[in-house]
């Protein structure tokens, strides 16, 4: 029977004694070593809601809202090649988020990665505040909005070029300013398929992990949400608002507010 927490000072208790017990890994191993940090964390958009950008399937999710085209739609690879201003359009409305600073999830497991309790993070998310939160070892499943890779020449350029492109171009798709070339969001699309260096990389931590925290995902986009079955180790444990479909195997299920339950 997997143990079920709701209140979020619970939650808090219990995420700490979980990192202290199992997090350290391979005994003498500092932090940073080789063989520290036996927790991994796999996440998705749950985790940045606190920080302002919505995710997909809440109730105020993107799934939720109004547009031309469904979500999935536009954000597909056919999209893309097909109809890129408007792919830009939503692109640049909706999935980059210049403003968003990281919340207090991003900050604990950058802090517990730091005190060598964390070997890596795995995330669907694509809004690099893991990275602005301090975390070093992200795997980041589904690429970023922070690099934008010029398909002729492999220039790259930030997300702020790219929003900035929108009133600089007639038609607002961004264009390389060394060859003309057309400038992609590394980011997967729907129809894409995952970079397989990062996919295995993920596959590896998640195997060797003896404490796996799954929070503020849905579980259902996969690959990544088939991650979980490569899971090996002691404790799976689930902090998510609303039940996923893979509930049943988490050995502690948390159902609170991502932000608050790291808030210790
Ligand atoms: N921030 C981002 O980068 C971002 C935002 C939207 C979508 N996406 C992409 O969308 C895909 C959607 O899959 P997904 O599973 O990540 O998202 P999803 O929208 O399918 O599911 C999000 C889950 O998080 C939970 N949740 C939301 N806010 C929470 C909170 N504050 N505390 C606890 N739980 C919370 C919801 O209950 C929901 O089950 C991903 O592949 C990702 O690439 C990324
Ligand atoms: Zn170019």
């Amino acid at each position: 029977m997997a143990t079920a927490i709701t209140d979020a000072h619970e939650a808090q208790e219990a995420l700490r004694g979980l990192f202290d017990a199992y997090g350290a890994g391979r005994k003498g191993a500092g932090p940073g070593e080789a063989g520290s940090g036996r927790a991994v964390f796999f996440g998705g958009a749950g985790v940045s809601t606190a920080s302002g950008i919505p995710d997909f399937r809440s109730e105020d999710g993107l799934y939720h809202q109004r547009f031309d085209y469904p979500p999935e739609t536009m954000l597909s690879h056919d999209f893309y090649v097909g109809h890129p201003a408007e792919f830009f359009r939503f692109y640049r409305e909706k999935m980059v988020a210049p403003d968003a600073r990281p919340n207090r999830c991003h900050v604990k497991l950058a802090e517990l990665e730091e005190a060598g309790l964390l070997g890596a993070v795995v995330t669907q998310n694509i809004d690099g505040l893991h990275q602005a939160a301090g975390s070093k070892r992200v795997l980041e499943l589904h690429g970023s909005t922070h690099r934008n890779i010029c398909q002729s020449c492999g220039a790259v350029y930030t997300a702020d070029w790219v929003l900035a492109q929108g009133d600089k171009t007639p038609d607002g798709v961004p264009a390389c300013e060394k060859c003309g070339g057309r400038v992609k969001p590394d980011v997967v699309l729907y129809g894409e398929s995952l970079d397989e260096r990062t996919l295995m990389a993920s596959v590896r931590a998640i195997a060797e992990a003896d404490l796996l925290v799954v929070g503020g995902t849905s579980l259902v986009v996969y690959p990544a949400a088939g991650l979980i079955r490569y899971f090996q180790g002691d404790k799976l444990v689930i902090v998510n608002r609303d039940p996923t479909p893979q509930d049943g195997q988490a050995d502690v299920l948390i159902s609170c507010d991502i932000a608050q339950a790291f808030d210790f």
